[in-house]
């Protein structure tokens, strides 16, 4: 169905007869391993699959095959004259829905856009003069509907150049600004305010207080069954007899006091804010430790994150024993004689490990699958759920992922129907945790299938992965976050849409499961991802290494007015507002009445992003304050405006001022 004919160098456009340029640069010809895309790998000389660059029935001989969304930046070194190219969508991609933009900017301005193009559309040509550009930028976005089948052609892309020769190199690289004030000496009591808990249940909470030790915390009225340590803030005990108990609590030291009040709600629903802590799995993979678990646990209390309200310290997947690794230390047998579960020799005794982490006043969290294997190959729950319950519970954890893994095994032999088989683990899991002597939080992760945000909740769950792995992904985290905020009419307290772990700071690559390494994410994108997730009531799982926590990164995950929008009692996630072009706002209305606003921008240059109010739906005078700085910005009427760096966002909180 394709022209044989390839568009081959000798159709080349003539070059101007102005042009004096003696050199013509393919941009195949450089390296492409500076492509950024957020799938697979820029190609040279063919589409993104390998096969030939075709567009709208056209072969093309030379080019760049890439993905949207895709970017590369290139460095012109003052040589180059024009820049030429053919773009379209390749021929390849399997789906009508395939749509892209084409961009180009040079020294921070857009020069070149193509509009949206689909697939089978001819291509457009691309005829530019660059002389006198430093820093080019080439772009493709997925024109608004996701990236998927969005194969993207930079065919006959190249150069004519007079001197130097152009080259790709990274992404200008950011400014790192620390905007979260250091915490003051005097005390400051922090969210949540509220926590459910089950009557009768051991009880733990850790007063969440910035401010310097030594300080001395009271409690009162504390329901009966509950003790406080004044010193540490810990309350501890059984949960009382059904109902709610408002404690006022009081944090003092040498510089002041802080008040505040605690709602604790003895009945049937736990995490009735977004559940907070640390997850192992996007630093250490399959080389997780008892060690590197007491670490993560006492760093969450040196750090100051227990003290903006991180709680649980979480064990992902190869705890247990495997029949194959390459540490001899994770292979043996999955169960005793009796069929209880065996922990690898890396954990030598998982009571004492919760003792730790509870001694500090955190919870402790674990990880299963309810197929025969974990997604890593480690020990499964299959056939024997009730028994590993129960260990769960007398090993004193608090939190279960249960991960579908290997479950698609069970579930093809299963002659009911589809939505019933992606229940029937969790069913069954749901049950059998609420039967134990302890509140232990079910993570729902099965990437989303049978649309879980509708019946989440009904199993037995608190939360509940809305996608795949973010680590997959990581350049996606304003589509994931886009995509995750569509299912927000279902979250409520108790009940939370999960798009995954917080990575930033050291974390390695999912693909392949890496050593940690700084994070590929510009300052800008850790700040969007942290105040996405604030606003949209996500579970706040920082899964980065602990014991490389700098201070860029501590300044995003520990600012405590962001958080307390996500553990806002409301439990609202935020509603999603289209802008202009590449820019949005998310709107979350808080249970003081107030609203928080994130204006963000997923362009590739800075913007001003501007709301006004009959787009977020507001009336009247707001006072204003800027969030991440922690600073009154003065009063809002008719719009909300921001300068936000590429990728960026700004987050703001509005109260209606008369
Ligand atoms: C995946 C899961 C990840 C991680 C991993 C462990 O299925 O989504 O979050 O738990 O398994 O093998």
């Amino acid at each position: 169905m394709f022209a044989t004919v390839l568009w081959s160098a000798s159709l080349l456009f003539a070059a101007p007869a102005s042009l004096s340029a003696a050199e013509t640069v393919w941009l195949s010809e450089l390296d492409l391993t500076m492509f950024r895309q957020s799938w697979g790998e820029a190609q040279r000389d063919r589409s993104v699959t390998g096969k030939t660059l075709s567009i709208a029935g056209q072969a093309y001989e030379r080019g760049v095959g890439t993905h949207a969304r895709s970017v590369v930046w290139l460095d012109l070194v003052g040589g180059s004259e024009r820049f030429l190219a053919v773009v379209g969508v390749d021929d390849a991609t399997t789906s009508d829905s395939a749509s892209l933009a084409f961009q180009i900017a040079g020294d921070g301005r857009k020069l070149w856009d193509s509009g949206v193009l689909r697939r089978g559309q001819p291509a457009k040509t691309v005829d530019l003069e660059v002389r006198g550009v430093r820093s080019l930028m080439l772009l493709v976005t997925d024109a608004g509907d996701g990236v998927s089948y969005d194969h993207a052609n930079w065919a006959q892309a190249r150069f004519l150049v007079s001197g130097a020769r152009p080259r790709t190199v990274p992404a200008p690289v950011e400014d790192v600004v620390i905007l979260t004030p250091k915490p003051g000496p005097a005390p400051r009591i922090n969210s949540p305010r509220v926590t459910g808990c089950r009557p009768g249940n051991p009880f733990l909470f850790r007063i969440p207080a910035q401010g310097e030790r030594p300080m001395t915390f009271t409690a009162n009225p504390l329901p009966a069954g509950l003790t406080l340590d004044a010193d540490t803030g810990i309350l501890r005990g059984t949960a009382p007899a059904r109902g709610e108990y408002v404690v006022n609590l009081s944090a003092r030291n040498r510089h002041g006091t802080a008040q505040s009040t605690l709602r604790i709600v003895a009945g049937d629903t736990l995490a009735l804010t977004p559940t907070m802590g640390w997850n192992h799995w996007y630093t250490h993979y399959d080389r997780i430790t008892d060690r590197l678990m007491r670490e993560a646990a006492d760093v969450m209390v040196s750090s100051g994150m227990a003290d903006v309200g991180y709680q649980y310290v979480s064990i992902d997947d190869c705890w247990m024993n495997a029949a194959k690794h390459a540490d001899p230390l994770r292979v043996g047998p999955h169960r005793d004689a009796e069929g209880n579960l065996l922990p690898n020799k890396h954990f030598p005794d998982m009571n004492a490990l919760t003792e730790h982490i509870h001694r500090l006043g955190l919870k402790a969290g674990t990880y299963i699958s309810p197929g025969p294997r974990t997604c890593a190959g480690f020990a499964g729950s299959w056939q024997h759920e009730a028994r590993d319950a129960r260990q769960f519970a007398d090993w004193g954890f608090d939190l279960l992922k249960y991960d579908w893994c290997s479950y698609g095994e069970i579930a093809a032999k299963d002659p009911d129907p589809e939505l019933v088989k992606f229940k029937k683990p969790y069913v069954l899991m749901g049950r059998l945790l609420q039967e134990q002597p302890r509140d232990i939080v079910l993570n729902l992760c099965q990437y989303g299938m049978g649309d879980v945000w509708k019946w989440g909740a009904e199993v037995g769950g608190h939360s509940w992965r809305t996608a795949g792995d973010l680590g997959f992904e990581l350049d996606r985290i304003f589509e994931v976050a886009l995509q995750n905020a569509e299912h927000r009419d279902w979250q409520r307290p108790g009940a939370w849409n999960d798009p995954d772990y917080i990575q930033i700071g050291y974390i390695g690559n999912a693909h392949g499961m890496g050593q940690p390494r700084p994070c590929p994410l510009t300052p800008s994108e850790q700040y969007s991802f942290m105040s996405l997730w604030c606003l949209m009531a996500s579970p706040l799982f920082f899964s980065g290494d602990m014991g490389r926590l700098d201070e860029f990164t501590v300044n995003v995950l520990c600012n405590p007015e962001l958080i307390e929008v996500n553990q806002d009692p409301l439990g609202q996630c935020g509603r999603v507002v289209p802008l202009a072009d590449e820019t949005f706002a998310m709107v979350k209305d808080l249970a003081d009445g107030s609203k928080a606003v994130g204006l963000f921008n997923r362009g590739e240059f800075p913007a001003t992003v501007t709301a006004t109010w009959p787009a977020l739906g507001f009336e009247g005078r707001y006072r204003t304050r800027d969030l991440w700085r922690q600073q009154d910005v003065g009063f809002r009427q008719e719009s909300l405006a921001a300068p936000v760096a590429r990728r960026g966002g700004a987050v703001f909180r509005l109260w209606r001022a008369e």
